[in-house]
């Protein structure tokens, strides 16, 4: 058995912004999540006009961190509940996004986020949650999961419970049009992951196949201009499109190594999670090669390429292309950059180990000794 679970309405394309009203109906006061980042850029301005103009009275959250750490989560819930809104509007990337799905089943204030890392099935849906994702991205507002950062840990951790599943979602271009470059890149990368670790992860199944595989088309040929070029929007569109197919492939199917070996990254080093993901994609999909060589030829095939003829060469061509694609957009894949310590590496090593939930997906078992090598590549 094999299931699909997806937002109730996707409204995506030129203008779909202009749903946000409609989904609004009726609704006297909203919550709007946001961050101080993408206030100052402006991409808050058309939605909270919108808004405005419909007679929907909102309060503002701005104050949230990126990639927060499960106590910053709870005081987000907090001012989520004294702000006393009927439907919850998260207008951000992923660290947004997931703070509001969590206010979404923690508004009654029966259970606490840390009580969701200790059992998540507690989460229930009491208020209604629209996104308007503004990286392309986290898929998040696909997913059913909210990812903390647990200090004690040193790692971060996703709570998974369907309930936190969106509403409903809105796609629209404008809102990733001035995203930095940098962002852009990290965020790309990280949605390529999300794609290629699907594709080829135990959990696979024909749902998250036709989801992974589409974000692949996608992202692939487009990533590049989307993240370099400010005037390519029907490349942008199409990363905020593959993001989101991306999202839903997690939700079907896992993410694998690539992933779970990035958690200490971000837990401890606080490394942005789409570089942490950029810098475990290649040593991972290098060391999964000969389990993945099918689906990795696959893609070779789905994107028209006719250049390799055995599975072998075709598999190498895809995976070449991911090289280029992390190389071209610069995304620094040095841990050294971000001042880690050879010393931190058996640190790493546990904290990888303990992401089990994850590494069970990967096609090739990863052993304590085979992360310790893969973390090496990156302190070499
Ligand atoms: N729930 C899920 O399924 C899921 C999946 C993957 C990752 N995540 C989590 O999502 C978080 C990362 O999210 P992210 O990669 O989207 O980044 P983010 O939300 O942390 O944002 C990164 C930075 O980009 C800025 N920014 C965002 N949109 C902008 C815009 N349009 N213009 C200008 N600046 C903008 C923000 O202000 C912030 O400073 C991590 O905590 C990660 O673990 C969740
Ligand atoms: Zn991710």
């Amino acid at each position: 058995m094999y299931a699909c679970k997806t937002p109730k309405a996707v409204y995506a394309g030129q203008d779909a912004l202009n749903q946000l009203p409609a989904l609004l109906s009726g609704v006297k006061k909203a919550v709007v999540f946001s961050d101080r980042g993408i206030e100052k850029s402006g991409v808050l301005d058309k939605p909270l006009q919108l808004m405005q103009s419909a007679g929907v009275e909102y309060a503002l959250l701005t104050d949230l961190p990126a990639e927060p750490t499960y106590h910053q989560a709870q005081a987000t819930v907090e001012a989520f509940r004294a702000a006393q809104g009927e439907v919850i509007v998260a207008i951000g990337g992923g660290s947004v996004m997931d703070a509001a799905k969590l206010c979404s089943i923690l508004a009654d204030g029966r259970w606490s986020v840390k009580d969701l890392l200790d059992d998540p099935s507690r989460g229930r849906k009491t208020v209604r949650s629209v996104m308007i994702p503004t990286t392309a991205g986290t898929g998040a507002e696909a997913t059913p999961n909210a990812i903390v950062a647990v200090p004690e840990k040193e790692l971060k951790v996703g709570i998974v419970c369907e309930e936190m599943i969106p509403d409903a979602v809105i796609l629209d271009g404008e809102m990733i049009a001035r995203l930095p470059a940098h962002i852009a890149a990290s965020t790309g990368v990280d949605a390529l992951c999300h794609a290629v670790e699907c594709y080829t992860s135990k959990k696979a199944t024909p749902f998250s196949n036709l989801y992974a595989m589409e974000a692949l088309k996608l992202i692939i040929p487009n990533i590049e201009k989307a993240c370099l070029d400010p005037e390519a929007i029907e490349s942008k569109n199409a990363m905020l499109l593959a993001a989101y197919y991306a999202g839903v492939a997690i939700t079907c199917s896992g993410t694998t190594a690539v992933h779970a070996l990035s958690y200490p990254l971000g837990g401890k080093y606080h490394i942005p999670h789409g570089v942490a993901n950029a810098m475990m994609l290649m040593p991972v999909m290098h060391f999964n090669f000969d389990c993945i060589r099918a689906e990795l030829a696959q893609v070779h095939d789905a994107l028209g390429q006719t250049a390799a003829e055995t599975e072998a060469d075709k598999a190498r061509w895809t995976l070449e292309r991911m090289e280029e694609i992390v190389r071209t957009l610069k995304i620094p894949t040095d841990l050294k950059a971000y001042g880690v310590p050879a010393e931190d590496l058996e640190g790493l090593v546990k904290a990888g180990m303990d992401v089990q939930r994850l590494l069970v997906n990967n096609k090739r078992t990863v052993t304590a000794e085979d992360a310790r090598k893969l973390y090496l590549e990156l302190l070499a």
